[in-house]
């Protein structure tokens, strides 16, 4: 059988996959003068640039603001521009904001997009609201916001007008003023586009906006809204809050999944103060599935994306607040520690990402892109967690615990997400005493260069539980590891196991020209080793004195030749304790 050079297939960074694109951005693409530099990266850097550049990425705003991702409302996915975004709306939220929970549950900032103001300022250059949707003006409408206890947002574009073909102002060559107006009416939060730009730097446009905000000396969030067009994530943590990654999102699969995978890759650059923007949330919009909503409500949560809710909660259903107010999911979103999950590994459509918690937990992503159920499997020590005798695995959904020796599996409906928090558990037994087969003893770290580590099988194909009888030189084994190079699989021995043993080589299965070499590392010491082996030898034993180490890796290695047909076989492998 032939097997492929790596069994991992993760989403290569900064691709522009163009899913989701809505009438908007379309609408935007044509009124939009394009910005003078090509490619990005290849720009001129104006002297803004050269600076941020010099500054280096950890320089951030000192304002304090956005230490966890914002979470609020914004209206653009649910209305666009209709008429039923106004005044009345806009309160409504607030309202059940305060009503249903979903204040306490953290969502604080209620904001308005495009379509608020006239197409033309006023004789001062001032800003007008519009007098249909909004009689009684913004200011009127940020009190009513704050009067609940909650915060204001809005909207405009880095240029001469914004996205919609109605030409309404933009806020280019007037940043003092209208960032003035928007102090003066009380806001908390602004978000600020890309159309109309007139080809001026995108770095120079947003910077002026930032120092146009701060001068006002009101704490305002800056959500920079480039769409990912001038790779953001490289210049924007010392300019704004957030930074959108991509194209608009739009209420359908695709368009989740296409955003999903170009905003993964850029986990690097997220923070506290400093965050990717995947775009607002559609859950509840109608054009997904609750099982497809709830992936993308956790897909954000584990990516510290913004959690703007994009739906009218004024006639959401019980599904819509059950899955937008799952404080057990806000809290991956909002852990302090600000780390942006990243992909542990992703083949044939099963993902799985981890994002590092304040407490030392991890959050497990087990996502399943296909149309089909399918398995999905990873282990404590792939995920990052450090070698314990068992582990609590919180289902974030379910809202249940089980215990586990390392293994974190599910079995993942299509388009499906299983969200585990997952904690070393310091009461979990010890090794059991005796002599142990591996086969029957939990392992808390598995990686395996072809389909998953089986028990007392041989690896076969790529699917789990599709091996044969483990067998070496035409000797079958009842017991042992069937395994592939390159790859581990770790025990926890607290220091109180004394030897392994195995018999180790090539299954048969492999066909005659692998080869592969066994390794036993005691915590950092490589203790055994078998050399090179190949398929016309029989198995070989290999001992070790594992005295004293916490954990136990039994590695395989390709044997120099590149890892085809490496089918390794850990026969009768054994600890004594
Ligand atoms: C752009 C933005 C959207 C929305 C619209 C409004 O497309 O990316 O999020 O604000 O403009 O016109």
């Amino acid at each position: 059988m032939r097997n492929p050079p790596s069994g991992r297939r993760v989403a290569r960074p900064y691709t522009r996959v163009l899913t989701g694109i809505t009438g908007a951005v379309a609408v935007c693409a044509v009124l939009t003068v394009p910005t003078a530099a090509a490619p990005p990266g290849t720009q001129p850097q104006s002297e803004t640039t050269a600076a941020t550049a010099a500054a280096g990425p950890e320089v951030r705003l000192p304002d304090g603001l956005a230490q966890t991702p914002p979470m609020g409302f914004n209206n653009w996915n649910s209305t666009h521009c209709r008429a039923e975004f106004d005044h009345e709306m806009v309160k409504g939220i607030a309202d059940i904001f305060v009503e249903k929970g979903l204040k306490d549950a953290g969502y604080e900032y209620v904001n308005i997009d495009d379509c608020w103001a006239l197409p033309e300022r006023d004789a001062n250059g001032k800003l007008v609201p519009d007098p249909v949707r909004f009689p009684d003006g913004i200011k009127a409408v940020a009190d009513y916001v704050h009067s609940k206890g909650l915060k204001f947002g809005i909207y405009t574009s880095a240029g001469t007008k914004t996205c919609n073909q109605a030409g309404f102002p933009g806020s280019l060559g007037h940043e003092e003023s209208d960032a003035q107006q928007f102090a003066d009416w009380g806001v908390d939060y602004l978000k600020y586009d890309n159309c109309n730009n007139q080809g001026v730097d995108a770095v120079e446009r947003y910077t002026k906006m930032r120092d146009a905000l701060k001068a006002t000396g009101r704490p305002i969030v800056y959500s920079i809204c480039e769409w990912g067009e001038n790779d953001p994530w490289e210049w924007a943590a010392d300019v704004g809050h957030l930074w959108r990654t991509t194209g608009d999102i739009s209420d359908n699969w695709s368009s989740v999944l296409g955003i999903m995978k170009q905003n993964l890759p850029l986990a690097e650059h997220a923070g506290p103060g400093h965050w990717n923007d995947p775009d607002m949330l559609e859950v509840g919009n109608g054009g997904m599935t609750d099982t497809e909503y709830r992936t993308h409500f956790s897909m954000w949560s584990i990516m510290a994306a913004p959690l703007l809710i994009g739906s009218d909660l004024r006639g959401a259903d019980e599904a819509t607040f059950e899955i937008l107010g799952n404080e057990e999911v806000i809290a991956v979103d909002q852990d302090p520690l600000g780390k942006q999950g990243t992909v542990v590994s992703s083949e044939d459509g099963r993902w799985v990402v981890s994002k590092e918690m304040a407490d030392g937990s991890r959050t497990v992503a087990l996502f399943n892109e296909s149309g089909s159920p399918q398995e999905i499997s990873t282990t404590a020590g792939e995920v990052g967690l450090p070698a314990a005798g068992g582990y609590r695995l919180r289902d974030l959904w379910q809202h249940q615990d089980r215990d586990s020796g390392g293994e974190i599996t599910a079995a993942v409906p299509a388009h499906g997400t299983v969200l585990y928090r997952v904690w070393p558990d310091a009461d979990a037994g010890s090794p059991p005493a005796g002599t142990t087969f591996a086969s029957d003893w939990e392992w808390y770290l598995a990686r395996n260069g072809w389909g998953p580590a089986e028990r007392d099988t041989s690896v076969g194909e790529r699917p789990a539980g599709d091996g044969a009888p483990l067998t070496v030189g035409g000797e079958t084994y009842a017991k042992g590891l069937g395994v592939h190079a390159p790859g581990e699989i770790g025990y926890y021995t607290a220091e109180e196991c004394e030897t392994f043993a195995a018999d180790v080589g090539l299954d048969d299965e492999s066909g005659g020209d692998g080869s592969v070499a066994f390794e036993v590392w005691a915590d950092d010491a490589k203790v055994a080793e078998s050399g090179v082996l190949t398929n016309d030898r029989p198995a070989q034993p290999l001992s070790a004195d594992v005295g004293g180490a916490q954990t136990v890796r039994l590695v395989v290695t390709d044997g120099g030749d590149g890892i085809d047909h490496d089918h390794a076989d850990w026969a009768d492998a054994r600890f004594t304790c």
